[in-house]
């Protein structure tokens, strides 16, 4: 008799890893033996990148190292941006970041990992560029990887609080346990292809609106929205047609998504520039709004607020376009996926679940 087919594959083991630790019912995210609001609240990306790649936040002299790895693959990767071809000019910009990534020539695992790094936030702010009709802004060596992505985006010197939104966000969304692209980069490593293949795979796992395609729509249905009197006409109306309130709900967490918290916190940097106060009120009560008609229609099943929902205000806030929202997830998961992917390869066994053929069965063979 053959098994019932996990779907979903819902609580099934795929890996033992050291990289995250996702704890749905308390609401806790462990990254490398440290809490995501510690790493959000006290780290940069550059300590984060380090903690995941190596195992220990760096020393101040690894640290500038690392920082300085990554300013030169930055550079590296906007030098390849005329040789791209038509790979920037999809209207989707994981579309136009998947293609470009494709172009980057696999080598040594370790410099793959910085160039990777290093080129999405440039592909990431290029393509907005273009999209814009300007022209893309080289990187500039003095400033950290967060500054630096808003720098080549907006071709102005960015302001400490917007650096700190997006520092804090990029620190955030690193690792998430064996969420879906993670697994899907860790099954292409798995088979003992490169580091670029694997994460081309990931990015395309991302892109999906289940996984990290939903701020955007987040942002959308905020303005959609408008004032907090209106919330729960337009998500009863929502429901009511079908659709799924983006930004809420979660395969893991029972509790509201410990990312969430830290998010919105960390937006609250942004209220003194004015960019952020509206929009929190509103994102605040929305999300009120939806855990209640939420939980008026799935009483058994907790749907609170996931990363995205404040991702979304975070972004918006710190000056990024809503179309750019995952391609910036992928600049910081990228720092995961390529942790994963040598984890996995010291595993070094294929994975290769089975499937439960539900077809015709083969016709006899004629005697
Ligand atoms: N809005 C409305 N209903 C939702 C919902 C949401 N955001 N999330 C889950 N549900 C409902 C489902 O319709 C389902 O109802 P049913 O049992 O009556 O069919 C029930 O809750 C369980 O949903 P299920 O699809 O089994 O949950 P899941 O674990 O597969 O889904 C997500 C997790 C994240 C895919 C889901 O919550 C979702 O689609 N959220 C919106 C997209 C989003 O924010 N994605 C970013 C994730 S970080």
């Amino acid at each position: 008799m053959s098994t019932p087919t996990a779907s979903g594959l819902d609580n099934v083991q795929v890996a033992d890893t050291a990289l995250s630790d996702v704890d749905g019912e308390r609401g806790r995210l462990t990254i490398r033996g440290h809490s995501v609001e510690e790493l959000v609240e006290h780290a940069t990306f550059e300590e984060v990148c380090g903690l995941m790649w190596s195992g220990a936040l760096p020393a101040p002299a690894a640290r500038g190292e690392l920082r300085l790895q990554l300013s030169r693959a930055r550079t590296a990767a906007f030098d390849m941006l005329p040789s791209l071809g038509g790979a920037l000019g999809s209207a989707d910009s994981m579309e136009a970041l998947r293609a470009a990534v494709g172009q980057l020539r696999a080598g040594d695992p370790s410099e793959d990992r910085l160039r990777l790094t290093g080129a999405i936030p440039v592909f990431a702010a290029a393509w907005a560029r273009l999209r814009a009709g300007q022209t893309p802004v080289a990187p500039n060596a003095s400033l950290t990887h967060a500054a630096d992505f808003l720098q080549m985006l907006t071709g102005t010197a960015p302001e400490a609080p917007r650096v700190r939104a997006i520092d804090s966000y990029l620190c955030c969304v690193v690792d998430h346990g064996m969420n879906a692209s993670t697994f899907v980069a860790r099954v292409v490593a798995s088979t003992g292809s490169d580091l670029v293949s694997a994460i081309v795979a990931a990015i395309g796992a991302l892109k999906g609106p289940l996984h990290g395609g939903a701020p955007g729509p987040v942002l959308d249905m905020l303005d959609a929205i408008g004032t907090p009197e209106h919330a729960r006409t337009w998500l009863g109306a929502e429901l009511t047609s079908g659709r799924r309130i983006m930004g809420m709900g979660h395969r893991i967490y029972r509790v509201r998504d410990p990312r969430a918290a830290a998010l919105e916190r960390a937006t609250s940097v942004l209220e003194s520039t004015g960019a952020a106060a509206d929009r929190l009120t509103l994102a605040r009560a929305v999300e009120r709004e939806a855990e209640r008609i939420l939980a008026e229609r799935h009483p058994d099943r907790p749907l609170r607020a996931n990363v995205e929902f404040y991702t979304a205000v975070l972004l918006d806030a710190a000056g990024v376009p809503r179309t750019l929202f995952s391609t910036l997830f992928a600049a910081s998961r990228v720092v995961g996926w390529c942790a994963h992917v040598e984890e996995q390869r010291r595993v070094g066994r294929l994975i290769r679940p089975a499937s439960t053929y539900v077809g015709p069965a083969a016709a006899a063979a004629a005697s």
